[in-house]
C-alpha cells in the first residue's frame, strides 16, 4: 500500500508540501455542498448520456469529443484528477496501464464510481472539498485535470481561480493544469443554454452567472508560464503549463 492512502486511510492529511499554499476559500460552504450533491447513484447512472452525449452537443455546443482531444493531448501517466464524476474522460483516454492516476472528489458517490471504472489503474482516492486546502500526502504529478468542475463552484473566477494556486502545490514544474468549464460571460449562449443555465443556477448545481472568460485568462496568466483558452459553444477549454512559483 502506498504511503499517502495509508496516512489518507487513518485520516493523517498534513502535508508540509501543502502548508505554503491556500487558506479556505472565501465562499459560502452551503453553496459549495449543493454543487456536488446532485451526484447520487442514479445521477451519475445517466450523467454520460445527459451531460457528455445529450447537453454538451445541443445545449452547451461543446461535443464532448473536443474535451477528449483536450485529454488526450495533455493527460500524463501521473496524473490527478479533481471533480471526477463518472471518470469518463480518464476511461477513455488513459492509454498507458502503468499510469499513477488520483482521484479528488468530494462526493463519495463520485469517487467510488469513478474508482471502480477506473480500477485498472488502482487509483488514489482522495474525498476533499475542493474550496478548502486539499492537504494530499502525496508525490506531485504531472498533470493535473479539473473539468467541468469550476462552474460548480461558489464565488466568482478571481475567487475559483486560488483552486490553480492549490494545484500547484501538487504539480511538478513543467506540469499542466487542464479543463473546461462553461461561462455566462463574454460568450454567446443559445436560448436553450441560457434557460437551462439559469435552472441549474437557481437549484445551485452550478454557480457560474459570473462566471467570464476575462477572469480566467487573467487568472491564468498570473499562475502558469504558458497557458491557452479556447472557446468552444458554451465551453472555454483552457490549459496552463509550468507552474509560477512564488518566492
Ligand atoms: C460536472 S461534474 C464533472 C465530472 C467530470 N470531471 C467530467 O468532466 O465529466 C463535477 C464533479 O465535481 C465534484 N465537485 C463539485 N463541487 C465540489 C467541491 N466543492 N469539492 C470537490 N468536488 C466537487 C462533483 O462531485 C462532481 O463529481
Amino acid at each position: 500500500m502506498q504511503l499517502s492512502k495509508v496516512i489518507d486511510s487513518i485520516g493523517l492529511t498534513i502535508s508540509p508540501s501543502a502548508w505554503n499554499y491556500r487558506k479556505k476559500m472565501d465562499v459560502d460552504q452551503e453553496a459549495a455542498k449543493k454543487g456536488q450533491a446532485v451526484y447520487s447513484p442514479r445521477v451519475l447512472k445517466i450523467y454520460d448520456k445527459w451531460v457528455l452525449g445529450f447537453s454538451n452537443s445541443l445545449i452547451w455546443r461543446c461535443p464532448t469529443t473536443k474535451i477528449r482531444q483536450l485529454f488526450t493531448d495533455h493527460l500524463s501517466s501521473n496524473h490527478l484528477d479533481i471533480g471526477v464524476g463518472t471518470g469518463y474522460f480518464l476511461d477513455k483516454c488513459a492509454t498507458d496501464p502503468e499510469s499513477r492516476i488520483g482521484l479528488v472528489d468530494m462526493n463519495e458517490n463520485a469517487l467510488k464510481y469513478a474508482s471502480k471504472r477506473l480500477a485498472r489503474f488502482n487509483p488514489e482516492t482522495y474525498k476533499r472539498n475542493v474550496t478548502e486546502p486539499l492537504l494530499l500526502a502525496c508525490d506531485n504529478y504531472d498533470s493535473v485535470s479539473i473539468n467541468y468542475l469550476f462552474h460548480c463552484l461558489p464565488g466568482d473566477i478571481e475567487i475559483k481561480g486560488e483552486l490553480f494556486d492549490e494545484v500547484n502545490g501538487y504539480l511538478n514544474d513543467d506540469g499542466v493544469v487542464f479543463g473546461a468549464t462553461l461561462l455566462s460571460q463574454d460568450i454567446e449562449r443559445p436560448a436553450a443554454a441560457r434557460m437551462l443555465m439559469k435552472y441549474y443556477n437557481e437549484k445551485g448545481i452550478f454557480s457560474n452567472e459570473f462566471d467570464s472568460l476575462g477572469d480566467l485568462m487573467s487568472a491564468m496568466s498570473t499562475r502558469y508560464r504558458t497557458f491557452n483558452v479556447e472557446v468552444i459553444g458554451c465551453a472555454v477549454l483552457f490549459w496552463g503549463k509550468g507552474p509560477k512559483r512564488k518566492v
